[in-house]
């Protein structure tokens, strides 16, 4: 109890967490076949051991002082979906100090990191070469927010029926030159936690919540797509989220983290259509 006062809460949450999914493998894997047949599906029986990203996650948090900047119940808002969907695929828009926590939370799933900041990814990838991560080029600055948002109807390549990501270029809000894993993939999860959006020179998310509600209602398989936004306590990131995210596909709202769930545009029988991505 004495030796727990020195540890950030954060940082307790996510050894507390790791150490409990490692605990668990060992359980599981301590089970003859049967008995654990019988308890959960054959095809996680091979899967229970930790991963090398899980035992670095603890290491790395274990030792060191620098956490991540959500909270742990913003954290837990995305970890409980993750438990649920795990293994899936998980874009997340920003490298930083959780970078690998995210990743040890979708063991033998696909985690993608999408970055601006080529320096910065050189630096996280080494001490973290297991993270998967590219670089990004955004064509917005923050001080364009309000124009974009009054001007993207105008651009039939931006509305809802239309909008497409990859190569769409007459849409300023569309993400353009991502890797083609980025579009080839259906993301079960997106996490915005960047670019940054705090000065007017800075990229902003204007480009990243639009491409992910073009992402979740382009989605062809099962299931909603869960959109995980922070720092709503920001304008644009309110402005932008109630545009194309929409206020009816929030289910949450933790701390200044939004969770949206947003089905297939196929499955919505909505009469208004046309100009409104909500
Ligand atoms: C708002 S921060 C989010 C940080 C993340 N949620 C975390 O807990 O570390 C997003 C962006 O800030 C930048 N960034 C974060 N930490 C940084 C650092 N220590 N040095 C340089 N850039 C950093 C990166 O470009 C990153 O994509």
């Amino acid at each position: 109890m004495k030796y727990r006062q020195f540890i950030p809460e954060k940082l307790w949450f996510v050894v507390v967490g790791l150490a409990g999914l490692i605990a668990g493998s060992v359980l599981i894997t301590s089970f003859n076949g049967t008995t654990y047949n019988s308890l959960l599906c054959t095809s996680r029986v091979a899967d229970s051991n930790p991963t090398s990203t899980q035992l670095l996650a603890i290491l790395h948090y274990a030792t060191s002082r620098v956490v991540p900047q959500q909270s742990i119940s913003e954290i837990r808002v995305s970890f409980d979906v993750l438990q649920s969907l795990s293994p899936c695929n998980f874009l997340v828009f920003g490298l930083g100090h959780d970078s690998l926590m995210w990743s040890s939370f979708n063991p033998r799933g696909t985690t993608l990191f999408l970055e601006e900041d080529p320096k910065w990814v050189q630096t996280v990838l080494k001490d973290a070469p297991n993270l998967h991560a590219h670089t990004v080029k955004y064509r917005t600055h923050l001080s364009e927010a309000d124009d974009l948002i009054k001007s993207y109807k105008s651009e039939p390549n931006c509305l809802p029926d239309k909008a497409f990501l990859n190569g769409n270029t007459q849409c300023k809000l569309a993400l353009t030159g991502l890797p083609d894993e980025v579009y080839d993939k259906e993301w079960d999860l997106i996490m915005i936690d960047a670019p940054r959006g705090y000065f007017a020179e800075a990229p902003g998310r204007m480009g990243a919540i639009f491409s992910a509600a073009v992402m979740a209602r382009n989605r062809k398989g099962s299931g909603v797509t869960h959109v995980f936004l922070h720092d709503m306590d920001r304008r644009v990131e309110k402005m932008f989220a109630e545009e194309f995210l929409c206020k009816k596909y929030r289910v949450k709202a933790v701390g200044r983290l939004w969770h949206f769930e947003i089905p297939p545009a196929a499955n919505v029988s909505s009469a208004i259509g046309g100009s409104s991505f909500c």
